[in-house]
């Protein structure tokens, strides 16, 4: 198996990294080895002598190699706001994140590139993540938090997903609210909204099990 997805958000805190670690479980449990990068991160703590994130940190972990911090999360802001803010001193250049992309891809099955915020969060002074998603050419994974307001911003990024002319290889519904009221008829809503196949519904849990998750998962091969 020789795959690679890009993994964007109705918006920051959709459920990204949660829906990430699951699929990378998704497939560990059929027998690929699978890695995940963090490449712009916003938010980080001094750890280890280097500003470290705890998104990259997670999908680190949850490797089935191990990684060194800077290829997964080559770009690490300290400030929690928008990276084109925070990356002033530093600026994201896509070329660097292509670089590690490529180091990445050729020791593991599968890759998955987890993006910062939603589909159009500027990432430097002239570029957002579409154009990120876009540099790498991978197909897209469209996380859709179930919340309210969810329907709006699905069809609003699936169809800028659409115009950036990427494939959408399906959405994952990420339950992340507890006390959603009509949760499955959203769900259902959204089933004939998206012309995207729905990739699984990921339940609440309090307690994060993350190979519970990816049982919900289906129809990535
Ligand atoms: N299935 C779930 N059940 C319960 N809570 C969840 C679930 N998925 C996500 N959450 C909650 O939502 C929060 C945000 O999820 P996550 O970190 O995956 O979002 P994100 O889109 O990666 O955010 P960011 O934009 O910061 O990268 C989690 O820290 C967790 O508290
Ligand atoms: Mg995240």
């Amino acid at each position: 198996m020789n795959a690679a997805y890009f993994i964007t958000g109705t918006d920051t805190d959709a459920g990204k990294t949660w829906a990430t670690v699951a699929l990378m479980e998704y497939y560990q449990q059929r027998g690929h080895t699978v890695a995940a990068m963090k490449p712009v991160a916003a938010g980080c703590q001094w750890q280890d002598g280097r500003w470290q994130n705890a998104d990259a940190l997670l999908l680190q972990h949850h490797a089935s190699l191990p990684l060194p911090y800077h290829l997964i999360n080559p770009y690490a802001y300290e400030l929690a706001v928008s990276p084109h803010l925070a990356g002033v001193a530093n600026p994201v250049k896509i070329d660097t994140i292509i670089d590690s992309f490529k180091q990445i891809k050729i020791q593991a099955d599968v890759v998955l590139v987890e993006g910062a915020g939603g589909w159009y969060a500027p990432i430097n002074a002239h570029q957002d993540i579409s154009n990120l998603a876009k540099a790498l050419e991978l197909p897209v994974i469209l996380i859709v938090a179930i919340r309210l307001g969810c329907i709006n911003h699905a069809k609003l990024t699936h169809q800028a997903i659409a115009a950036s002319g990427l494939p959408c290889a399906g959405w994952i519904a990420v339950c992340n609210d507890a006390d959603m009221p009509m949760r499955e008829e959203n769900i259902a809503t959204l089933v004939t909204a998206l012309a995207s196949p729905l990739l699984g519904v990921v339940p609440y849990q309090n307690q994060v099990d993350f190979s519970v998750l990816a049982r919900q998962l289906h129809g990535l091969g």
